[in-house]
């Protein structure tokens, strides 16, 4: 008898999570640009312990003791999604730890063993994961230059509903979409959003990175285009103050928030971190932050396009008008999965693009993060990468 015996079939197909302990150097110190993460010299650290120091000294109790949100949070968030043209009110916003948390949640209200989830194709397997978890059916719909295919998207629909099948929830990141940087234009959202009404389907706009806009201007969010009944709207501090406060949000019907947060059984996101990141934004403190990174990571952006434009130059993408990637069409004939070892030998790495796609394809892409690493070393990633797409040809 073992004691693996006792695991669920879930936990026994389970498979590690993104975010494993560091690849190891191979000789050369690597530098990676793997994962997106925050750059460490734009934390607001004095901000943040002023903050903290001025809502411990107002009532240390609340603070640090069991206890509900701080109702300035849910104002906070309820106020940047009316700037954004959402009909919000602070009874539908759900804070989470994460956004993860609240796309944890999603499958325990709405999936059950065999349903059906439309996902995009590339995506974020980070949630992905969480609905496979639950025993979801994951159909793609393909990405193009511009975001989700709507046309592809209606014929998956159409068929679905010819086999019998009401997806429970299309999950679809709007904008700077995690891998491919891309942003779905006004006319495909409107879109999207009619197909959620007339096929009756959730629609989970995760907009994690919408606020890193370095160019072009701001499109209205699915939510502010649906008349309340079909969009769940998810965002997230993680990537305007940092990951690891781990503070999250959903905004969407009432009754469907009313149930994720039965879920959360923990009940509250902690009075401390709830009140230390409403501190922190008071009296324009967070958009102003944002500003300041908006200008960074435009900089770090332009910096990776064009050493990847010097280094790789047989390699295809698009330079994206925010967020934190670029999704990298490798040079023809060039495979992620044979290049991975040779870059790290040469002390770099990177996302295969099969990481991203949830039927294990996408092996002639990479995705590359210029959030965390300073331009020097963004520079000296593209010209490791470049040496190590020659060195494989040259094999
Ligand atoms: C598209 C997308 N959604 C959600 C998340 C999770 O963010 P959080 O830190 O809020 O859990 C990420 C983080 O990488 C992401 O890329």
């Amino acid at each position: 008898m073992q004691l693996a015996d006792l695991f669920t079939p879930q936990a026994r197909e389970a498979t590690p999570p993104m975010y494993g302990p560091p690849t190891a150097d191979q000789g050369v110190p690597l530098i990676s640009l793997a994962y997106g993460l925050a750059d460490p010299a734009l934390f607001p650290r004095e901000e943040l312990v002023d903050a903290a120091a001025r809502l411990l000294a107002a009532d240390a109790n609340a603070a640090l003791n069991y206890g509900p949100n701080t109702p300035e949070l849910l104002t906070l968030v309820a106020e940047r999604l009316r700037r954004e043209g959402v009909t919000a009110h602070e009874d539908q916003v759900l804070l989470a730890y994460g956004s993860s948390q609240v796309l944890g949640l999603l499958p325990q209200v709405l999936i059950e063993p065999g349903d059906t989830v439309i996902i995009e194709a590339p995506t974020f397997l980070g949630a992905v994961m969480r609905f496979r978890m639950a025993g979801a059916r994951l159909v793609g719909v393909p990405v193009d230059a511009e975001g989700l295919d709507v046309e592809a998207l209606e014929a998956t629909l159409r068929e679905l509903r010819r086999a019998g099948v009401r997806p429970k929830f299309i999950y679809s990141i709007p904008t700077f979409q995690n891998p491919t940087g891309t942003t779905l234009p006004l006319s495909r959202r409107q879109r999207l959003v009619a197909l959620a009404a007339d096929y009756g389907t959730l629609l989970v706009e995760d907009d994690a990175y919408v606020d890193l806009r370095f160019r072009g201007t701001a499109l209205p969010p699915m939510a502010a285009l649906d008349d309340g009944n079909w969009v769940l709207r998810v965002g997230t501090f993680s990537k305007i103050l940092a990951p690891g406060l781990r503070m999250g949000w959903a905004h969407g019907p009432k009754p469907l928030i009313e149930r994720l947060q039965m879920f959360k059984v923990e009940g509250s996101s902690g009075p401390f971190l709830t009140r230390l990141v409403a501190a922190f934004a008071e009296g324009g403190r967070l958009d102003a932050h944002i500003a300041a990174l908006r200008t960074h990571y435009a900089a770090k952006c332009d910096a990776l396009a064009a050493a990847l434009r010097r280094e790789l130059p047989g390699a295809d993408f698009v330079v994206p008008q925010g967020g934190f990637f670029i999704w990298l069409r490798l040079p023809e004939g060039v495979r992620a999965s044979a290049l991975a070892p040779v870059a790290l030998r040469h002390g770099v790495e990177f996302l295969a693009g099969t990481r991203c796609f949830a039927d294990g394809s996408g092996d002639a892409y990479i995705r590359l993060a210029f959030s965390e690493e300073p331009v020097a070393r963004i520079e000296e990633a593209a010209r490791r990468l470049g040496a190590a797409v020659r060195e494989l040809q040259a094999s």
